[in-house]
Parts: C-alpha cells; sequence; structure tokens
C-alpha cells in the first residue's frame, strides 16, 4: 500500500512532491522518499518515519530550481525493513535513475543474482531496486528511458505501479501499472502522476486511468499512453466529484467498505511470490530453516480477537495436512496457564499489528520456555516481528478500520499456507495434493469479489433483521471460527448481543435461550459436517428462531433449512472460512448502519490493544 506521486513541470520543487505523499499519508506508510530530476543530475532524500515534521522549504534537496520533473514514494514495508537503505526512490549503480514502486515483484530473487552476476551492485534489501538496474541496463544499450523501461516490464513477474526518472531526460516521467492503481492528471504545463486521486486533487480534476500493462509518458503539459508494445491508448477520463475526505476512503462511505473491498487484493497479495519454479512453497522470508521445521512435534497458535478467529481456522488446517497435534489459545490465557512447550514446539503468534501487548508477552514466555517462535504479522518490523525466531508477513496493506476485515482473510491464508510449508517439509501430504489446494487458494480473490459483489442481497437480509437482539452464529468444523467472528462483528460494530458456538454445542444449554425473535446465522457451506450444521438448525427452527444461513451457491437442500439466505462460491471445505465471513462482515456493518453507529469507530474499542 505504498503511495505514489509524481510531477513533470515548471514548478519541480520538494514542496510538490511532499504535499502530494502527504494526501496519501492515510494509506500508512514507515519510510518516505523523493526525487528530483535535473539535466545531468538526480537529487534524492530519503527518511524513516513520518513526513509530518519535514519543511519542505528548508530542504537543502533541489533549492535551485532546475529540476524539471520529481517522483516521490510513501513506504509501507514488504520486503525489507523500513530503513533509510530501503526507501524509495532505488537508484541504479550510476544514480542516474530513479523508481519509485507500489507492489510486489515476484522474480526480484533471480533478477537480483542475474544482475549481481553482470556487476551490478544493489544496496537494498527491497524487490523494486532490481527495476532500476534493469532501466540502466537498457539504457547502457542505447535504449531511450521510455523503450528501457518497457523492456524491464517485460522481465519482471507481480504487481507493480512505478514512477520512473532519468538524469538523462528531466522532461520525462516513465510510469506503468499491473494490478496495483495509478492514475494520471494533467493541467496547464504540468503532467501528475498518483497511486490515488486525493494526491491530485487540488492541482487538477482532469483525471485518467492507466490500464494493466499500460505504460504513460509524462512531460511538462503532455501525457502519452501507450500499450507495453508501445501502440498508442487513449486514456480512459475520470469525473471527480468528490472532495478530499472522500478520496482519501476511495470513494467509499467509510474505511471499513474500502478495506472490505480491498480484501480480494489482499488475499492475492498474500499469496505473491511463494511458489518456486515447480510450484513448490518457498517461505525464504519466514527465516525458520527446513531443519528447525522438521524438529516440530507440536504447534501452539496463539492471538486475540480476529487473529484468534483466524488461528482456529489453521487448526483445522494444520492437523489435517500435517498431522501435529495444534493447540490454539487465546493470548491473554495462554501465558498465565503454564502451557506445555519445549524447544520442539512452534509457537505462532497472529497479530495485525504486531504489537498486541497480550500477543507479545505470550509470545515471550513462549521463547522463555524454550519453543520456536514464529510470528505472523501485517506490519513489517513491529515489536513481534522484531523479536521472533521467524516472521510471515500478511500483506493486507494498513488497516484503519478498528474491526479487522482484510487482515483476517489475509491472516487465514497466510496460516494455510504455512500449513502447506510444513506439509511439504515434513512429507505429510503429496506434492500433487498441496499443489491442488495452491492452486485453489490463488482463485480466492475472484470468489471474494463475487462475494462482495452480493452486499445488496446482505442489506435486503440486514433490513429484515433491524429489530432483532439477540443473535446465534452456528458452525460447525472449519464454520465454528467462521461463526465466531461472525458474532464479533456484529457485537463490535452494532452492538448487538451475538454468540459464536459450536452447533452441535448448543443443545447443552444456549438452546435454551432459544425463542421466536431469536436470530440463528448458520454456516452452512459445505463441509464434512455440513449435513449435522442442517440438523442443529432445525431444532432452533423449530423453536421460533429466524434462521440465515451462508450457502454454497445452487445448494437448495441448505436454502430449504433457512429463512435467508446469504450465496457464496464453493471452494474447498478448508478455505471456505477466506469467502464464508464476507457476508458476515457486510452483515453487522449494515446492521451497524441501520442503527445509526460509525462502523470505523466502534465505542470503546483501539485498534491496537497494548494494555493488559
Ligand atoms: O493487532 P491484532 O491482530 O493483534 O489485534 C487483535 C484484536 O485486538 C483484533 O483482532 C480485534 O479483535 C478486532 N477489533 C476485531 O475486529
Amino acid at each position: 500500500m505504498c503511495g505514489i506521486f509524481g510531477y513533470a513541470g515548471p514548478d519541480a520543487r520538494p514542496e510538490i512532491l511532499i504535499e502530494g505523499i502527504k494526501r496519501l499519508e492515510y494509506r500508512g506508510y514507515d519510510s518516505w522518499g523523493l526525487c528530483l530530476a535535473a539535466e545531468n543530475h538526480l537529487t534524492l532524500l530519503r527518511r524513516v518515519g513520518r513526513i509530518g515534521g519535514v519543511d519542505a522549504s528548508a530542504l537543502a534537496v533541489g533549492r535551485d530550481g532546475s529540476a524539471r520533473s520529481g517522483i516521490a514514494h510513501t513506504r509501507w514495508a514488504t520486503h525489507g525493513a523500513p530503513t533509510e537503505v530501503n526507501a524509495h526512490p532505488h537508484v541504479d549503480c550510476s544514480g542516474r535513475i530513479a523508481i519509485i514502486h507500489n507492489g510486489i515483484i515476484e522474480n526480484h530473487a533471480e533478477l537480483r543474482a542475474e544482475l549481481e552476476a553482470a556487476g551490478h551492485s544493489l544496496t537494498s534489501a527491497t524487490d523494486t531496486e532490481v527495476m532500476a538496474h534493469l532501466v540502466e541496463q537498457g539504457m547502457a544499450d542505447g535504449a531511450s528511458l521510455t523503450a528501457a523501461t518497457r523492456a524491464m516490464l517485460r522481465r519482471v513477474r507481480g504487481a507493480f505501479s512505478i514512477a520512473v526518472v532519468s538524469a538523462d531526460e528531466p522532461d520525462t516521467i516513465v510510469a506503468a501499472r499491473r494490478s496495483t492503481p495509478l492514475v494520471l492528471g494533467l493541467h496547464d504545463g504540468m503532467a501528475l502522476l498518483a497511486s490515488d486521486i486525493p494526491a491530485l486533487i487540488g492541482h487538477t480534476r482532469r483525471v485518467f486511468a492507466l490500464a494493466d500493462d499500460e505504460v504513460a509518458v509524462l512531460t511538462p503539459g503532455a501525457l502519452a499512453v501507450t500499450t507495453l508494445d508501445g501502440d498508442p491508448v487513449e486514456p480512459e477520463q475520470l469525473t471527480i466529484t468528490w472532495d478530499l475526505e472522500a478520496a482519501q476512503k476511495g470513494g467509499f462511505e467509510d474505511y471499513m467498505s474500502k478495506e472490505m473491498h480491498e480484501q480480494p487484493q489482499a488475499v492475492a497479495d498474500t499469496l505473491l511470490d511463494r511458489r518456486g519454479p515447480g510450484g513448490e512453497l518457498i517461505l525464504d522470508e519466514m527465516r525458520l530453516s527446513a531443519d528447525d521445521l522438521r524438529r516440530i512435534d507440536k504447534v501452539f497458535i496463539v492471538a486475540c480477537g480476529s487473529s484468534y478467529h483466524a488461528a482456529l481456522v489453521a487448526k483445522y488446517a494444520i492437523e489435517h495436512w500435517v498431522k501435529v497435534p495444534t493447540e490454539v489459545d487465546i493470548a491473554s490465557e495462554f501465558r498465565y496457564r503454564d502451557p506445555v512447550l519445549n524447544e520442539r514446539t512452534l509457537c505462532v503468534g497472529v497479530s495485525q499489528s504486531g504489537e498486541t501487548l497480550d500477543t507479545s508477552e505470550a509470545m515471550r514466555e513462549a521463547a522463555r520456555l524454550g519453543a520456536k517462535v514464529l510470528v505472523v504479522s501485517n506490519v513489517v518490523d513491529s515489536s513481534m516481528a522484531r523479536a521472533a525466531d521467524g516472521v510471515l508477513y500478511t500483506r493486507a496493506g494498513p488497516e484503519i478500520g478498528v474491526a479487522s476485515t482484510k487482515c483476517h482473510l489475509a491472516q487465514i491464508v497466510a496460516l494455510e499456507v504455512l500449513g502447506l510449508y510444513l506439509a511439504q517439509i515434513l512429507g505429510t501430504q503429496p506434492a500433487t495434493e498441496i499443489n491442488e489446494i495452491l492452486n485453489a487458494m490463488e482463485v480466492l480473490p475472484g470468489l471474494v469479489t463475487t462475494a462482495l459483489a452480493r452486499a445488496g442481497d446482505v442489506d435486503d437480509v440486514a433490513a429484515k433483521l433491524t429489530d432483532a437482539r439477540d443473535f446465534f452464529f452456528l458452525g460447525r468444523h472449519v464454520g465454528y471460527p467462521v461463526a465466531l467472528e461472525g458474532a464479533l462483528k456484529l457485537k463490535e460494530l452494532a452492538y448487538l448481543r451475538a454468540e459464536g458456538y459450536p452447533a452441535g454445542e448448543l443443545k447443552h444449554g444456549p438452546i435454551a435461550l432459544i425463542e421466536p425473535g431469536t436470530v440463528v446465522v448458520g454456516i452452512a457451506t459445505r463441509n464434512p459436517l455440513w449435513e449435522k450444521v442442517l440438523s442443529n438448525v432445525a431444532e432452533v427452527r423449530s423453536r421460533g428462531a429466524t434462521v440465515v444461513l451462508v450457502a454454497d451457491d445452487g445448494d437448495e437442500e441448505s436454502a430449504a433449512a433457512a429463512d435467508h439466505v446469504l450465496w457464496v462460491p464453493p471452494t474447498y471445505p478448508l478455505l471456505s472460512p477466506v469467502v464464508g465471513v464476507v457476508p458476515l462482515q457486510q452483515l453487522a456493518y449494515r446492521l451497524a448502519r441501520l442503527h445509526g453507529h460509525d462502523p470505523d469507530r466502534p465505542r470503546n474499542l483501539a485498534k491496537t490493544v497494548t494494555v493488559e
């Protein structure tokens, strides 16, 4: 979720660049940087931390007025810690070409090896830097900045939006995108680019969309867009009616809606870059060796809130695929209950923020007891990530809404990737099976998109439940954590009493609470216990409960057991929580709105809980 801004025109000064990236601060970042391009030299500035305190007019960089274009960047670290050397822009060996990038280059390791073998010297740990050196190679062979950038784009795999400048062509910025956003702007004598519209509002409302694999060449007051092969393209002009605040939320009413819509990307990005040429999993980033993992005879997963629910899904997956006993615990309980672990235990802490005190203290306790500690975090270099033996990052981008949505989905995916990786290393599943599940994971973003597109159906159901005050969420197998997550979302957003329960346990007590008017939401996506869920639901329906079922598309048997159905596209049972939780997020969101609550600021809650 890095932010990108570029400006070609008479006012190429630090102020304009800093103003541009300040307007992208809401995307979240840990470091920032800029580069001004003048005839025969580039001037670079990179910093860790906030832009807030910087007085652009006091910066020495680029103050002589000779610059003709500039690019600037806010970085949300993925590859490499948030340090000055890893901050963008990145330059080639000569320091005459600079690039900024949002996204992930999947084949960066092989390109880096190739470039180093050819004598290039790379200084950062980022995936981005290889692109600067590839452009350098092209220009050294006589290509223009545009032609060399095109050639570079043909070599890289992954997701990106980029902007490149060169001291040889200081009037020009070359930009391109594949899968991540980039918009272009035009106004008297200037051309602009940004990863998001807020950075352009204030300069111009003549904004254009760049499509995947299109290349834009920006010069003062002019914009030329072509395909990767150089065929001219007329870019689509966007109508901008948003004010700045609406633009920062991507046109959505609130951050929660925006973040729910970012879920397909969060899932896709978390899966990027994980497979080798033969399709096998490679988790180098994790820092735990295959030998470390072969010694493991027990897994503990420890977390709080939505992260805990993601951990519960992983228990089913890991025990099924790896056949290693897997315990899941709430972090605030774990550290006070004499957990039994030793050097053969893998203790996995799951935390969006990587700062939650209960979880970080639990990890400290696990390390003290000799366990190998792995952290699944969304924030690169978070306290927990730094203290752990290994780390696996979810790549959901910053999550601003208090209710976890896209990070929860990304956590399930990351933990299941971990499960498959353990299965691969311990040889507990055939490679063909692992491959098949990974292929199914790769289509999850599309399924999540389909589920999201049905928000209108969820709204219709929510409208019928506005008067309800008591909700039970029931599920079995991996549907159980989905039920817990659905109930948590409803509690924290709509302030409604909601219990998440294993459906089979209802008859051991809670069924006494069922009466006409109680709403029971059942997770009836197909898993090994699906039929039993339908029987459990029949028990509550016969006692007057209103039954809402989350069911696989076309499953008429489930539909017959329900008053209302929330349809989702089917997938592998162990992957189904990634899709099944989506309508429950939407249900909680809509009921919050219907009850007049702001979903971004639920009462009494903080985004990061750093107290016991
Ligand atoms: O940052 P973490 O993942 O460690 O946070 C854990 C919980 O505080 C968090 O998931 C919380 O339950 C959310 N508000 C749920 O939407």
